[in-house]
């Protein structure tokens, strides 16, 4: 039995860390590709060489992509995970990093759409939901097998902070968070509960308010303790929660950025761009895509989330124009 192909596109933190919890889970056999010459290469293989303590039969290996020809070891991936690109440094927002990050991708995209233009894709470059949008724009690959993290990492935050406040298990903790994976993003305070209990009732409005603010900034918070990085341990196990729904098409539904087109558009006010929403993740990718309601408070939230990942999309269209 051949076992799932993952590929992973970046070997830095982020991406490294992907690759070992995915080799780990055992989900597959893992491709690590990086820019860099030989650290692809000696990540994979500590990766590989641990696979008997992890009691894991994945093979991991690791290409350099200073020779373009690697990229042809994409071929046959059912999953790409896109890490690759520049990270925030203190003082940073995720959109700072657009413009280098498109530039990157450009290269990136053509070899998926050369190499393997039947993979799904997992967005984790940032700014997400934008690198998502260019990525299919660029890679021509049906916007339903592309998703983007951002809700599944804000989720776990607002949960960890919701559980620590309440000192009960992260495990009964529900809630998530939507909207683009930046300062805007939205933590859907009603839909929040611990075992079915909302939030409200179990929190003052000041201290819901101020767990919503950290975890708006929850990756700044990370990066400014790291200073010189961006968070890669919540990171690496939140992507890999949407590969293994892909992978093993366990239907979970996280929010995820998702092509909002047709009826899906209309209802949520936008014009075919990526932005989070709860999805159904399954071996086609986008399996359903989930229509909120918004009282009045949430649509202007909602509304001013839109309005930036927005206006990130059209500075993509503009940087594309004429290079495809
Ligand atoms: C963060 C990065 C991954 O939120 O955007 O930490």
């Amino acid at each position: 039995m051949t076992r799932p192909k993952i590929s992973v596109i970046g070997a830095g933190n982020v991406g490294a860390t992907v690759a070992q919890i995915l080799a780990l889970k055992e989900m597959g056999d893992v491709y690590l590709f990086d820019v860099v010459d030989g650290i692809p290469e000696g990540k994979a293989l500590d990766i590989l060489e641990g696979g008997p303590h992890w009691k894991s039969d994945s093979n991991v290996v690791g290409f350099t992509t200073v020779n373009k020809e690697n990229y042809k070891n994409l071929e046959g991936s059912d999953v790409i995970v896109i890490t690759a690109g520049l990270a925030r440094k203190p003082g940073m927002s995720r959109d700072d990093l657009l413009q280098k990050n498109v530039e990157i991708m450009t290269d990136v995209g053509k070899n998926i759409k050369k190499y393997a233009p039947d993979a799904k894709l997992v967005v984790v470059t940032n700014p997400a939901d934008i690198i998502a949008y260019a990525l299919q724009k660029i890679t021509g690959i049906a916007p339903s097998r592309i998703i983007g993290l951002g809700g599944s990492l804000d989720s776990a935050r607002f949960r960890t902070f919701i559980a620590q406040e309440l000192k009960v298990s992260v495990e009964d903790v529900n809630a998530f968070v939507i909207g683009g994976h930046g300062d805007d993003m939205v933590p859907f305070v009603r839909y929040s509960s611990v075992a079915g209990i909302p939030i409200s009732n179990l929190m003052s409005k000041e201290k819901i308010d101020e767990i919503i603010k950290r975890t708006r900034f929850g990756g700044g918070e990370i990066v400014n303790f790291l200073k010189s990085g961006s968070a890669y341990y919540a990171p690496g196990i939140s992507i890999t929660a949407m590969v293994e729904s892909i992978i093993k098409g366990k239907n979970r539904v996280i929010p995820c950025a998702a092509f909002l087109t047709g009826s899906h558009a209309k209802h949520y006010g936008v014009k075919d761009i990526f932005i989070g929403v709860p999805i159904r993740i399954g071996e086609n990718c986008v399996e359903e895509i989930y229509d909120m309601d918004f009282n009045n408070e949430e649509k202007l939230l909602w509304n001013k989330t839109v309005e930036s990942v927005n206006a990130s999309c059209r500075k993509v269209d503009e940087f594309l124009a004429g290079k495809l």
